[in-house]
């Protein structure tokens, strides 16, 4: 949720308006979404440490597609589509779990290795011509970053690397690698992708929506330093007063890294990161939100809490302080832009114009907009 910032003089955003309604109810530009954004676009699937062993693995599903990602036994991570090369079967169930040494599609028992090569085919040996080598697994790009992990269905993305530029070694000092995810909580969200992203972009809301947050952190503090493009957002402020974003508003933590600025511990950094993370750093722990759309309507949102791991040894600490907050804030944004779901939905919406302080928000649209290769609205 939160930035707003009003040094927007950077933006131009004069005569900025709304996206039309479309943009959020229609199946066919959503599918058009998919296809042009999400299947082309590095998409963070969560932290490394969630697949810590081999043959540990997760689903992620995006539009129709559904993709494994799985730990092979020398410790490297790949990626395929949860598809079997005989007759598609999807290859796993559960959104996570452990495949053991190998694959085994449950239909009729082909059987891959963890990286994707087919070595077992009952039956098969009357079929001409046929050789287990030409149909391994489809593969999916995959990468990583800060302990993250990405992943592309484009068959020749764009380098990670390439990509990330303007983030790559942003975040250093924050030693995000080394951090542990202590919660992780799922959200089932009844609205558009895009007002998620509109609404994290903006702090113009926090005064109405949150009242906990604004007086830890004053609505109109901070600055940008990313405003253009698909990764946005700057700072904002934590009270002199405050510790940190948390319900008792002190620290839940020791600081995230030694590295820190001053500067730092009186600061939380908020990201959007094109089109599927929000990453809130806050001096004791670090907030990440992967978004999944599952319909014009609908967006499925996984949040985690990382901490030092000093933090969680520590009775001293409650981690929950931090995630309480959070929770909290989190369920005020799903709600109000439920809300603003269904208010789009009227036949009298129109679209209404931005202020100011919502200049992330045009730049956000901006970027949907040229993703689709459509006009501004
Ligand atoms: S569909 Fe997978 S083995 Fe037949
Ligand atoms: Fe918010």
């Amino acid at each position: 949720m939160a930035s707003s910032f009003i040094h927007s003089t950077r933006i131009p955003i004069e005569g900025a308006k709304t996206l039309p309604r479309k943009y959020y109810a229609s199946a066919e530009l959503y599918a058009t979404e998919i296809q042009k954004i999400f299947f082309r676009r590095w998409l963070c699937v969560g932290r490394a440490d969630e697949i810590p062993n081999p043959g540990d693995y997760v689903l992620r599903q995006i539009g129709d597609a559904g993709v494994l990602i799985v730990r092979d036994k020398t410790g490297e991570l790949g990626a395929f589509h949860n598809t079997c090369r005989h007759r598609g079967t999807r290859l796993c169930e559960n959104v996570s779990g452990n495949v053991g040494e190998r694959i085994v599609c449950p239909y009729h028992s082909w059987t891959y290795t963890l990286d994707g090569q087919l070595i077992g085919a009952p039956s098969t040996a009357g079929i001409e011509g046929f050789d287990k080598a030409d149909y391994p697994l489809h593969a999916v790009h995959l990468a990583e970053w800060e302990g993250f992990v990405f992943m592309n269905l484009g068959p020749d993305p764009e380098p990670f690397q390439e990509a990330y530029a303007p983030l790559v070694g942003k975040f250093s000092r924050f030693h995000l690698p080394t951090l542990v995810t202590a919660r992780r909580i799922e959200y089932d969200v009844q609205a558009n992708w895009k007002l998620l992203f509109q609404n994290y972009s903006e702090c113009y809301h926090c005064s109405p929506v949150h009242p906990a947050l604004v007086k830890l952190s004053p609505a109109t503090s901070g600055e940008n330093d990313l405003f253009d493009g698909p990764f946005l957002g700057g700072f904002m402020v934590i009270n002199a007063n405050a510790g940190s974003m948390t319900m008792s508003g002190r620290a839940c933590g020791v600081a995230v890294s030694s590295a820190l600025e001053e500067d730092d511990h009186h600061r939380v950094y908020y990201y959007s990161i094109f089109p599927n993370m929000l990453l809130s750093l806050h001096p004791d722990y670090v907030m990440f939100h992967t978004l999944w759309p599952a319909g014009p309507q609908r967006t499925l949102i996984t949040c985690g809490w990382m901490f030092h791991p000093d933090t969680l040894r520590d009775p001293q600490f409650d981690s929950d302080d931090g995630v309480s907050f959070w929770d909290m804030t989190n369920r005020q944004d799903w709600h109000i832009c439920e809300e603003s779901q269904r208010g789009i939905l009227s036949p009298a919406y129109e679209p209404g114009p931005y202020s100011p302080r919502e200049s992330l928000s045009v730049a956000f649209d901006r970027e949907v907009l040229k993703a689709l290769g459509h006009n501004a609205a």
